[in-house]
């Protein structure tokens, strides 16, 4: 087994993933990589400057740093999307098409590549959503996300290529902010509680959405990548949840620690956007095949992330 690249590493998960990845495999054994320079967070081991749109450069640097494992990370999230949907397509579509390609061609042995709750639109089933139901996404991001996962399965059928992937609920973490999503209230409230700062919400106070603590998302990525090739029957992506809040539930657990902390609802273009997807998400496929089991509920994230941001600060 040669290396681990990780694209998009400057980003919310990437960094995080980054960090643990060298954690478990050794410093030299992951390449970060991003389109921008490296943040100080992942600055310790092997970068390279990559557009994952340049074909030539990605395959140089798989070359260069004999890599056999990719997390290909780059994304436009759901809101950043609507506002260019053109590029957002082109950037998510034809980077996964490039990695997918180099595993065809045997440049690398195992991909993994995000899919999200995004795939979901307004017919699908709202509460407990199965792993197989009616889709229709109706942002640009779920729909580059639900082609995404149809290219994985075909690459996996047709060619053999050894590509994993889940769907993501909205990522809670406090080390990287993340940019573009419309999840990202759940990980702007906890700057401005901590820094004692009132919220304004671009979401309604009663909207329902999965989230997720990041050391479990981190944790439910590298346990999908360890696990033997024959316990991975979902190619396309699978469903994974850990909790599921509103802005509402999330103000009152802060609430708790800062009883000074106010917010107000103003909710905008996201609103709709977040109307769209699920409240919960039924997981079972995934804790069957691979023993996925979250460990993180609100009350015990925003704990420990307030914890973490005050030891920090
Ligand atoms: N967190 C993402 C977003 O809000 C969804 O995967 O765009």
């Amino acid at each position: 087994m040669g290396r681990t690249l990780i694209i998009g590493a400057c980003g919310q998960l990437g960094s995080e993933l980054t960090v643990y990845l060298r954690s478990r495999k050794g410093q030299d054994q992951v390449v970060a990589s991003d389109i921008s320079k490296p943040i100080p967070y992942i600055a310790d081991g092997p970068f390279e400057e990559l557009n994952i749109m340049d074909k030539d450069q990605f395959l140089k640097i798989l070359k260069k740093h004999d890599i056999s494992e990719v997390y290909h990370l780059a994304a436009i999230l759901s809101a950043k999307g609507e506002q260019n949907p053109l590029f957002a397509w082109q950037l998510n579509m034809d980077s996964l098409l490039i990695v997918l390609e180099a595993a065809k061609e045997k440049l690398i042995e195992k991909i993994y590549w995000p899919s999200s709750i995004a795939v979901f639109g307004p017919d699908t089933p709202k509460d407990q959503t199965p792993q197989n139901t009616i889709m229709n996404p109706d942002t640009v991001y779920g729909i580059s996300k639900q082609a995404g996962e149809r290219w994985c399965e075909y690459y996996h059928h047709k060619y053999g290529v050894d590509v994993r992937s889940l769907r993501y609920p909205g990522l809670i973490g406090y080390k990287t902010k993340p940019g573009g999503g419309t999840t990202d209230y759940a990980v702007d409230i906890f700057f401005k509680a901590v820094a004692g700062e009132n919220f304004q919400s671009f979401l309604s106070k009663d909207t329902e959405l999965p989230m997720m603590y990041m050391a479990d998302a981190v944790r439910a990525t590298v346990s999908l990548m360890e696990a033997p090739t024959e316990s991975i029957k979902v190619r396309s992506s699978y469903n994974l949840a850990a909790m599921s809040f509103t802005p509402e539930e999330i103000f009152h657990e802060l609430k708790k620690i800062y009883p000074d902390f106010k917010i107000e609802y103003t909710p905008d273009f996201r609103q709709k956007i977040a109307d769209s997807w699920p409240n919960s998400i039924n997981d079972n496929v995934a804790t069957r095949e691979w023993g996925w089991k979250p460990t993180f509920d609100l009350k015990t994230m925003v704990r420990e992330i307030v914890t973490q941001m005050t030891v920090e600060i």
